[in-house]
């Protein structure tokens, strides 16, 4: 994706090292930061420098390769190796992606394919993200030009929360990619960004996307978005995920649930766009999800301002469930889907 007219990915394999975009110092400043180690790239998750359920999938499948080549120089290297990877799969618990990506890099060394060959394979699957964020694009905007053609032709309002941008994917985003598309195809579009509190990386990072990519938006306090459903001034609402279980009851960032309410109260089609590898078809329901809970900090402070007195207890969830029946359909690279068809994907 582009900003100041040059084609960036999120991250990106140079010189050994991992390469990534860090979206801690967004909107203000645009650094590029080398990652060299599997410790540098677990560090990076957890500090969210980088972040968003698939790009920290493909990230993990970097850090077990990173990992695994390091172990090589070490004379307990199995046990460096499996120490990194238990760290790995701690590092942020709710995406599923990352136990996805790891699990699946972790077979290829346990097949014991050559280093060059697990490198390939760690490839794959960032290219594979690539496409499956663009067929998300092209499956999400149908459902915007069936509004579009509904409201013959007058401009579309959607509402999305968080980042599910190309920040958080390597490219072309989740909920964004429809976004991207439609802007192609030269539709008349507006997109509501719910700022995300505590973390805001709806004001910072999806605000900031949709500036440099010439898409209409406006940035609104979390709680509007009642109000702007309410006035009739939201279309669809479209989201991410981090991990949807087989009944489709989905996690995503905290406040994803409250929308999913107002969009039922208010008829407004619902919709979860996410890629096959952020579905765990290994569990029935949204209650088996671990729900990350990080540091308080982000909600007593606004920057270095405390806003909460220092003696009142705070509790920071990174992530909600929204149940199935709260979702219009699913956004995939294979269709659109609705909640009950989720569990037939996995055959
Ligand atoms: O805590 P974050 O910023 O990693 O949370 C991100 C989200 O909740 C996104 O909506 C989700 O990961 C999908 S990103 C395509």
């Amino acid at each position: 994706m582009k900003f100041e007219g040059k084609r960036y990915h999120s991250l990106w394999y140079e010189n050994e090292k991992l390469k990534i975009i860090d979206q801690k110092a967004l909107p203000f400043d645009f650094r590029v930061v080398e990652l060299a180690t599997s410790k540098e790239i677990i560090n990076a998750i957890k500090d969210m420098s980088l972040r968003g359920a698939p790009l920290i999938g493909v990230a993990a499948a970097y850090a077990t390769f990173f990992a695994y080549r390091e172990s090589l120089t070490k004379s307990d290297s199995h046990y460096y190796y499996e120490t990194v990877i238990s760290k790995l799969k701690r590092s942020r618990p709710t995406a599923v992606n990352l136990q996805w990506a790891v699990n699946q890099i972790d077979n290829a060394i346990k097949m014991g394919l050559e280093i060059d060959r697990i490198l390939s394979f760690v490839k794959n699957i960032e290219n594979n993200e690539i496409s499956c964020c663009k067929m998300i694009g092209d499956n999400g905007v149908l459902l915007l030009k069936d509004i579009y053609n509904i409201k013959a032709h007058k401009q579309i309002n959607i509402l999305t929360h968080c980042n599910a941008g190309w920040l958080a994917t390597v490219d072309y985003g989740t909920a964004s990619a429809p976004v991207f598309r439609a802007r192609d195809n030269e539709m008349d579009i507006h997109v509501w960004i719910g700022e995300t509190r505590p973390r805001n990386q709806g004001g910072k990072l999806t605000a900031w996307e949709y500036f440099h990519e010439n898409i209409q938006h406006t940035v609104v306090a979390d709680n509007s978005v009642g109000l702007l459903m309410r006035k009739k001034l939201v279309d669809i609402v479209i989201v991410g995920a981090d991990r949807i279980a087989r009944n489709g009851d989905t996690a995503n960032k905290i406040g994803t649930y409250l929308r999913a309410l107002a969009a039922k109260d208010n008829n407004v089609p619902f919709y979860i766009a996410a890629p096959m590898s952020t579905i765990d078809f290994s569990i029935k329901t949204g209650d088996s999800i671990k729900i990350e809970e990080r540091d308080e900090n982000e909600v007593r402070y606004i920057g270095e301002t405390p806003i909460i007195h220092e003696l009142s207890p705070v509790i920071n969830h990174a992530f909600d469930i929204t149940p199935a029946e709260l979702i219009t359909g699913f956004i995939t690279e294979r269709g659109v889907y609705k909640p009950q068809d989720i569990k037939r994907l996995a055959l």
